[in-house]
């Protein structure tokens, strides 16, 4: 007998077209502005969403394998804390440790429903298809967009769990996140609950190497986002006279990610009708990846709406991953 099988729903919320012209508003702001930055969203090309899954591998990248484990132990308690019907992930990449917690709903009997969500669509559909195939039972919804932006194109109903794995949330800077955690809260029904992954702060030689690995991974991935202004938008970055540089910072308690030019240049962007220079030894800030403590992460939770049900970190307290909901609920 043959039974057939609902097909992937995906809505997109971010078009090719709309995509293209965030990004030049982004680099127009970004790289006029003193420093110079771009926000880290740009790194997740093709290419780019292979690089991070290549970085995930690492032994000098521990946070994967910390939450993965955090997952793996605890999955269980997350699914009786939740009796979610719905899976949402943000920055859902290739959800990859998200089976554990589909497996985890699917034993607790409550699972109907997942729901993936990224910028970056060919992952995404291909993540979404993997999944739909391994979990026969469930309906598979994906969702382009970008989560500062359209967390409201979220399917609605049942009982919700929102995870946001991997520590993505400390890739916002500090009022980013606010705005982001408070979006988060507005959007949670009573019975809903958010499922949050954060690094924590730890020894400062670990935290560098993680985000500086010997075999050049993550150096390639940081000049990936060059790579992607010269295809999208005509540019003519020269990716290799750029140092990689991780730096952790100790009173922001974050990782900065930055690439140095190594001599003076002009680089001109077609499509944005920019040139740009950089002395040697400038600067442009790539991403920041902040480091929390459980205290500080209450506090923020609390200050969207939210209030803390839950914490389970790994054994050696290197990653946490949190469980919250809409503050007032008996
Ligand atoms: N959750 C996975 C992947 C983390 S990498 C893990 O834990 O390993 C961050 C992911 O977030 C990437 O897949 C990237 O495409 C996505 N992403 C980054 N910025 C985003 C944004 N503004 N909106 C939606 N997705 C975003
Ligand atoms: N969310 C990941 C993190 O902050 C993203 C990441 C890992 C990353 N390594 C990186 C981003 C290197 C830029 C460069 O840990």
């Amino acid at each position: 007998m043959r039974v057939s099988q609902p097909a992937t729903v995906v809505d997109v919320h971010l078009r090719a077209a709309e995509a293209a012209a965030a990004l030049r508003a982004d680099v127009r702001s970004g790289l006029t502005a003193s420093p110079k930055t771009l926000p880290p969203k740009w790194f997740y090309d093709d290419r780019g969403s292979a690089l991070f899954e290549e970085i995930t591998r690492l032994d000098e990248y521990y946070p994967t394998r910390c939450e993965r484990q955090i997952l793996d132990v605890h999955g269980d308690d997350i699914a009786a804390a939740t009796n979610a019907d719905t899976l949402v992930e943000l920055g859902s990449g290739t959800s990859e440790k998200t089976r554990l917690l589909l497996d985890a709903l699917q034993r607790r009997g409550t699972l109907a429903r997942f729901v993936p969500f990224d910028v970056s669509e060919r992952t995404l559909r291909d993540a979404a298809e993997a999944i739909r195939v391994e979990y026969p039972g469930i309906a598979v919804h994906a969702v382009v967009g970008d989560f500062e932006r359209h967390l409201g194109a979220l399917p609605r109903g049942g009982r919700r769990c929102i995870a946001f794995l991997g520590g993505t949330v400390g890739n916002l800077l500090p009022d980013q996140r606010a705005r982001f955690l408070a979006a988060i809260a507005t959007g949670l029904g009573p019975a809903d609950s958010f499922l949050l992954g954060v690094d924590l702060v730890k020894d400062v030689d670990r935290l560098e190497r993680a985000y500086d690995d010997r075999a050049g991974v993550t150096a390639a991935f940081n000049r990936n986002v060059l790579h992607v202004i010269n295809r999208e938008l005509g540019a003519d970055f020269e990716p290799d006279r750029f140092d990689h540089v991780a730096r952790f910072d100790p009173d922001a308690e974050w990782i900065e990610m930055r690439l140095r030019a190594t001599m003076p240049m002009t680089v001109r962007i077609a499509e944005v009708g920019l040139e740009v220079a950089f002395a040697t030894g400038e600067e442009l800030r790539t991403e920041v990846s902040a480091k929390f403590r459980r205290a500080g992460l209450t506090d923020e939770l609390t200050a969207a709406g939210l209030e803390l049900r839950g914490w389970w970190t790994d054994p050696a307290g290197d990653f946490a991953v949190s469980l919250s909901g809409p503050a007032g609920r008996p």
